[in-house]
């Protein structure tokens, strides 16, 4: 976590500046895109020239709703922005959106910014929804848009950006000090599951794959993570009683807007190579905390998440080769 005068700094004094790197032609994917800070990422990616943007939303009408706001705000013509289903909870709904991806001329960033800070134990793909989510359904889905991605830039020479919109939380996260022969497994048992530990943890976990995912795929495709810093979203709306109420003061006191917080994430999904596989903070690459670089953890994390893909949408790992 940012010490205190580097929270104050990322807060209240940075200026972040509006992104200025052309997206001209560019067709993008922006998870998680019907609010908070994917909506206004992807008004800033159409004002920069993409040429096609998908909002990938689990509520075609809250997504069909942003995408009017996003058009009246850019007054980018009809046809730029699309609303395509896809529920990271759903392997079928993520095959069907590769599908429509894969019939695209071209994709050249992937923006994989849904998540959620889950507030009640629920199960999902047999492990904690926070890390269903933050995750394995986001994995399954970047997994299997790598082809798309590597194709787009030899046909284009242009290097196409996946980025994960991760967080500074990561390295407060807990790693379990043990747990049986799979962590994913382990925190299907709500015994195991602390919810005040599960969205830092989720954050820590889709770090690992990333990087691991960059060493594999190489700099064919620019992978690199980001912290958006504190803003106002949606995130937290599911909090009750006093930790509500908690939040919704601090956000008052310290959070950015989400279209300041969306300045960082169009910064990171148009930075140069030097950030493949690097994680970047208030517009810098930042050095990993050392519980980033933990590689027992690292591995097993990676053979885990490998082995629950495969299990969930078998044949998916031939998308890395
Ligand atoms: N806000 C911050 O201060 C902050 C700080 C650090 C990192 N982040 C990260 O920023 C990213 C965006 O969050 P936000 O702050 O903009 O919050 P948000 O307003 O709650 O946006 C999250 C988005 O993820 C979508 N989503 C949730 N579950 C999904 C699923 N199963 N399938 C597909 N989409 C799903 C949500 O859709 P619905 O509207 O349908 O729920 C929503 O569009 C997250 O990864 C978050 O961890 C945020």
């Amino acid at each position: 976590m940012p010490s205190l005068a580097n929270f104050i700094h990322t807060q209240f004094i940075l200026n972040i500046p509006r992104p200025s790197a052309s997206f001209s032609s560019k067709m993008v994917v922006i998870t998680g895109a019907n609010g908070g800070l994917g909506k206004e990422t992807a008004k800033h990616v159409i004002r920069l020239g993409a040429s096609k943007v998908v909002l990938a939303c689990r509520s075609l009408a809250r997504g069909n709703q942003a995408k009017l706001e996003v058009e009246y705000a850019s007054k980018c013509g009809p046809g730029v922005i699309e609303v395509w289903e896809l529920d990271l909870e759903s392997p079928s709904s993520i095959r069907s959106f590769v599908d429509k991806a894969n019939a695209l001329p071209r994709l050249d960033v992937l923006i994989n910014n849904a998540g959620i800070m889950e507030t009640e134990f629920k199960v999902v793909y047999d492990t904690e929804r926070t890390l269903a989510v933050n995750d394995i359904g986001t994995f399954l889905l970047a997994f299997q848009l790598v082809p798309k991605m590597r194709e787009t830039g030899r046909k284009s020479g242009v290097t196409p950006h996946m980025t994960f919109v991760g967080s500074a939380l990561y390295d407060v996260a807990k790693y379990p000090e043990k747990y049986d022969d799979d962590l994913f497994a382990w925190f299907k048992d709500q015994r195991h599951v602390n919810l005040g530990n599960q969205y830092n943890l989720s954050k820590l976990l889709q770090l690992y794959g990333a990087i691991k995912l960059s060493s594999i795929v190489d700099s064919s495709i620019v992978i690199n993570s980001m912290d958006p810093c504190f803003c106002k979203t949606h995130l937290a709306e599911k909090l009750g009683g006093v930790k509500k109420v908690l939040i919704k003061l601090f956000e008052v006191v310290a959070a950015r807007t989400a279209e300041e917080g969306s300045r960082l994430v169009v910064q990171a999904a148009s930075a140069g190579s030097e950030t493949h596989g690097l994680y970047m903070r208030a517009g810098a690459v930042q050095k990993y905390a050392p519980i980033a670089l933990n590689e027992g953890n690292s591995s097993h994390v990676w053979e885990m998440l490998c082995t629950r893909l495969e299990k969930l949408q078998p044949g998916v790992l031939e998308n890395l080769g």
